[in-house]
């Protein structure tokens, strides 16, 4: 089957609206994406890398998104090139317009990669600032702007996001860490899906450790 190889670009034949991220951006200088992730665009999800903001290739950060992830149209993730200095006497980029003075500013603002992890949800228009991490199985609510790490099976919302609920008990979020089904193969996690969907963790479990 087309969707259980990552490397195709529409896993659904007759859904153009659906792409596979890993091949999307295989030649993307900015952007690494794992197996399976996927973007959804009611335009066309080949313009993923318009969502990707200030994605300058002298600078020196990344986007980089794990395995299984589900991406909403309009979900943004603003890069450091878009970074001005908030603390000079003035945010204006004088040394840029190279009619101001030579005087070299120091290193710009760089506040390091977006860092997405496996099985996360970012919902529609949701925003991902520079230098943030989202740990695994996160959820970002929709319209959310993201300035500020995320911790693994938590489902945060809002500007700023803030925790709203707890996706797991903290016990239950450490075996799924633990399990990382996202790097189990194939046929395993094609075993593994009802339990995954059915929330039977002792399922999961009991795949993880069969032969
Ligand atoms: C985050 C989300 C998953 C939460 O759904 P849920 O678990 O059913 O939670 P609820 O609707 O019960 O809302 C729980 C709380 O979160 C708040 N909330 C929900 N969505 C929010 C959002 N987008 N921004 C800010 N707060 C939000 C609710 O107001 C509620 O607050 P309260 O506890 O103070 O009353 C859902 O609201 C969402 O944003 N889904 C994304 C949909 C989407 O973009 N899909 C794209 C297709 S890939």
């Amino acid at each position: 089957m087309t969707a259980l190889n990552p490397d195709t670009l529409h896993p659904l034949p007759d859904q153009a609206s659906m792409a596979y991220l890993k091949p999307l951006v295989a030649d993307h200088p900015k952007v690494e994406a794992g197996d399976f992730s996927y973007i959804h665009s009611f335009d066309d999800p080949n313009t993923f890398p318009e969502q990707v903001k200030y994605a300058f290739d002298f600078i020196d950060d990344k986007l980089i998104i794990g395995k299984f992830c589900s991406i909403a149209h309009g979900a943004t993730f603003i890069l450091n090139g878009g970074n001005h200095f908030a603390d000079r006497l003035s945010s204006y980029p004088f040394p840029i317009f190279g009619c101001w003075g030579e005087q070299d500013p120091g290193a710009w603002p760089n506040k390091g990669p977006i860092t997405i992890g496996h099985d996360v949800w970012i919902g529609f228009d949701a925003t991902i600032m520079p230098g943030v991490t989202i740990g695994n199985g996160a959820i970002i609510a929709a319209k959310s702007v993201i300035a500020s790490d995320v911790e693994p099976y938590t489902i945060v919302g809002g500007n700023p996001a803030r925790q709203i609920k707890e996706r797991l008990s903290r016990q239950d979020a450490a075996r799924m860490q633990g399990l990382s089904w996202w790097n189990w193969s194939v046929e395993r996690i094609q075993a593994a899906s009802d339990a995954l969907m059915n929330a039977d963790l002792d399922a999961l479990e009991a795949i993880a450790n069969s032969r």
